[in-house]
């Protein structure tokens, strides 16, 4: 198994539109090709991980890189894991969050999520870090 995280600067304001667009293709495309994995975003910001069979995540990256929707794709780690972060998401997904009740929220959810985690990998742990540190503001 393989696991890859990035992220990235959208070119525009990050709509509802945009997003489901996305994940409409990533859960079926994904699904396909044996993918799972988990797409953030905050203000501009995308963070994903990927996981699957190395080649397969390596050639959505390649794909995903050449989308001209976003910039500044930027990898962070790549690497083999024993097991999946995320089985049975196609696609996992946390939606843009604006208050800042939603923000506590959220941080909180990952700080809980980073301390009981068994599977906790340096690819993993970069996400959620990557991920804490795109809302705190
Ligand atoms: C931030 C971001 C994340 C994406 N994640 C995925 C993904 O997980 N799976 C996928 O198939 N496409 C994803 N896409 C879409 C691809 O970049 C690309 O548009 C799509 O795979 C094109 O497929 P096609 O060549 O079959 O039309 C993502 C795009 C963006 C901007």
């Amino acid at each position: 198994m393989f696991e890859l995280v990035y992220y990235s600067i959208s070119n525009t304001e990050i709509t509802t539109e945009i997003v489901n667009d996305i994940l409409k293709k990533s859960r079926a495309t994904n699904a396909k090709k044996n993918i799972t994995g988990c797409l953030l975003f905050y203000n501009k910001v995308y963070l994903q991980l990927l996981e699957g069979e190395k080649e397969a995540v390596q050639e959505l990256y390649e794909k995903i890189k050449r989308d001209t929707r976003h910039y500044e794709v930027t990898l962070l780690v790549e690497h083999d894991v024993p097991e999946r972060m995320f089985p049975g998401w196609s696609m996992a997904f946390h939606e843009s969050i604006n208050k800042e009740s939603d923000i506590n929220q959220f941080i909180n959810n990952i700080d809980f999520f980073s301390k009981n985690n068994d599977l906790q990998t340096e690819a993993t742990d970069m996400f959620l870090r990557m991920a804490k540190h795109i809302v705190v503001k």
